[in-house]
Formats: C-alpha cells, sequence, structure tokens
C-alpha cells in the first residue's frame, strides 16, 4: 500500500537522521517541513512545545490544531498529546524526562489538511537552550536595555500571524466569529488600539484580553507575559506605536491623563 511505503520511507530516514531543512529556528528547537506548513519542536524539561508556521517562516495561528508528537526516545516510545497554547504555538506534558535532540513524529489535524512531520534525531541540540524559557534567559543574560530588542522582529514572529504583517488585523474585525470571538482588529491608526493608554495595551498584552473583559469572555488575544519580557512588550508597542500618525499619537497620549476625556470602555462591547 502506498501509505505504508510512504509511511516506511519516512521511519527509515528518520532513523538514518536525516535532517530536514532547518532554517530560521526561532525558539532554540528543531524545524521540520511539513507541506505548506513549517513545524519547531522544542522539548523542554517537562513539556514539549510546537510553534507553526507557513513556509515562509511566518507565525499561523495554531487554535484550531490539535494531535500528537511520538517521541522515539532511547527507553521506548512516548506519546504526547499536543494542544493550543496560544499563538502558533501547541503545547503537551512530558510525563518522563526526554532529551531535548530526540526524534519525534508529529500529526496534527484542525488544519485545511492533517500535517505530518517528523524530526530526526538531533543530538546537537543543546539542553540549555532548549525549553521556552530560553528568550527570558537570553534576555537575562544580555541585559539589554529596553531599546536593544528589534520590536518589529517581536511583532512578526507573535504578533503579525493574527494582526497581520501590516498591523491591518483581520477582515470584518468588527463582527464576531461563530464561535463568538472577534477577529483580530488591526493595530494601526485605523483600529482602535489608540483608545487606550499605555499601560492599558501593555496590560492587554502581558496579561491578555480575557482579564479585562467580563467573566467567561472567549477571545483569542491571550497572555504574553510567558512568552515576552515587559521590555520585549514595549519595544512592540513602540513599534505599533511609531505607525500612527502624529495626530493620533497626540490624542492617544492623552488616553488616561485626568484632562482627557474617558477611554472607550470595555473591549467586550466592540
Ligand atoms: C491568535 C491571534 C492573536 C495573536 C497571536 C495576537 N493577538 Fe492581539 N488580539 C487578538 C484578538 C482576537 C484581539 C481582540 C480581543 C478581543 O477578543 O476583544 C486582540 C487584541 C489586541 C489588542 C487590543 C486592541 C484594541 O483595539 O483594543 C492589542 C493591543 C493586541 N491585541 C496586541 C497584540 C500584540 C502586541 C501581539 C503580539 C505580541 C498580539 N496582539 C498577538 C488576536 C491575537
Amino acid at each position: 500500500m502506498k501509505t505504508k511505503l510512504l509511511a516506511a520511507a519516512a521511519l527509515a530516514a528518520l532513523l538514518l537522521g536525516q535532517s530536514p531543512a532547518a532554517a530560521q529556528v526561532s525558539h532554540g528547537g528543531r524545524s521540520a517541513e511539513a507541506g505548506a506548513a513549517r513545524l519547531e519542536l522544542v522539548i523542554g524539561a517537562d513539556a514539549i512545545d510546537l510553534y507553526v508556521s507557513d513556509a515562509t517562516g511566518k507565525p499561523l495561528p495554531a487554535d484550531a490544531l490539535s494531535g500528537k508528537a511520538t517521541l522515539l526516545a532511547p527507553g521506548g516510545k512516548l506519546d504526547v498529546t499536543l494542544a493550543p497554547a496560544g499563538g502558533n504555538r501547541l503545547s503537551g506534558k512530558l510525563s518522563a524526562a526526554i532529551p531535548p535532540g530526540t526524534a519525534a513524529v508529529v500529526n496534527l489535524s484542525g488544519g485545511a489538511q492533517p500535517i505530518a512531520a517528523r524530526f530526526a534525531k538531533d543530538d546537537s541540540v543543546a539542553a540549555a537552550h532548549a525549553g521556552h524559557g530560553s528568550h527570558e534567559a537570553h534576555v537575562a543574560a544580555g541585559g539589554k536595555p529596553a531599546s536593544g530588542f528589534d520590536g518589529t522582529a517581536l511583532y512578526v514572529e507573535h504578533c503579525s500571524a493574527c494582526h497581520g504583517d501590516k498591523l491591518q488585523g483581520q477582515p470584518n474585525w468588527q463582527a464576531r466569529l461563530p464561535s463568538g470571538e472577534l477577529p483580530a482588529p488591526p493595530l494601526d491608526a485605523s483600529g482602535h488600539a489608540w483608545h487606550h493608554s499605555d499601560q492599558q495595551l501593555f496590560d492587554m498584552i502581558k496579561f491578555g484580553v480575557a482579564k479585562f473583559a467580563p467573566p467567561g469572555y472567549k477571545t483569542q488575544m491571550l497572555p504574553f507575559g510567558g512568552t515576552l519580557s515587559d521590555a520585549q512588550i514595549r519595544a512592540i508597542l513602540d513599534q505599533i506605536k511609531a505607525s500612527w500618525p502624529a495626530e493620533i499619537r497626540a490624542r492617544q497620549a492623552a488616553v488616561g491623563q485626568p484632562t482627557a476625556k474617558p477611554a472607550v470602555g470595555g473591549h467586550a462591547g466592540h
């Protein structure tokens, strides 16, 4: 049977340790091509993370995806269930410690097409670089000032999949989806992000929008506090604000000041 043969070929390649094209690794893991998608696998201390991008490396929202990773550990196979963890990330708990370079097969469904990818064993993946904390570790070690972060690059990596590569948001962003969630709004001056003070914008990114909405509010804008440092969030915000015309910037700067009119209340109503 053809599929069996393909599977066998895939397994053989895996066992032989053939390395799939590894480009644009951004979280210290290994990447693999899977049709039109590219996956990056990070095996951490107690969980694995999988980042989904398109072929050019642009993050794709992973909220609709789910599946499993089979880790081919020296002690035997270990299946890990993967669930959406915000943005382009899927995550799953590890029931046993697994070396970060362990070979793995990943299968995802819920997208336009099923996604299957294999990650060859790679002993060079250092434990120190595995795990999602690597960003923070670098930040701490580098001790860079806020201005040291490239807000544009961070935006592209973490935000553009939903808010668009030109801050344009998703089409029909004011109409709720059948799920009850809102599409991602524009963050340029055509949206209403500038109706919020710096602190409000920062808090929405760090803590997620649900924290500021009525209980049970469903939103795709999840907290980034575990992913981005405060300085990184500020660098992204600076970049967003730089896209606003001077007049809008001046009006936004007045939001939350005693003399200003109250900011537009609650995000849920938009
Ligand atoms: C998975 C999709 C997704 C990702 C990734 C995402 N957002 Fe959002 N964002 C949304 C949605 C949807 C909303 C609308 C919130 C709601 O449900 O009311 C939103 C709202 C916001 C708002 C409030 C805008 C307003 O007009 O009130 C800001 C600011 C924001 N996002 C910034 C960011 C930044 C910065 C990043 C990257 C660090 C990011 N978002 C990543 C989906 C996303």
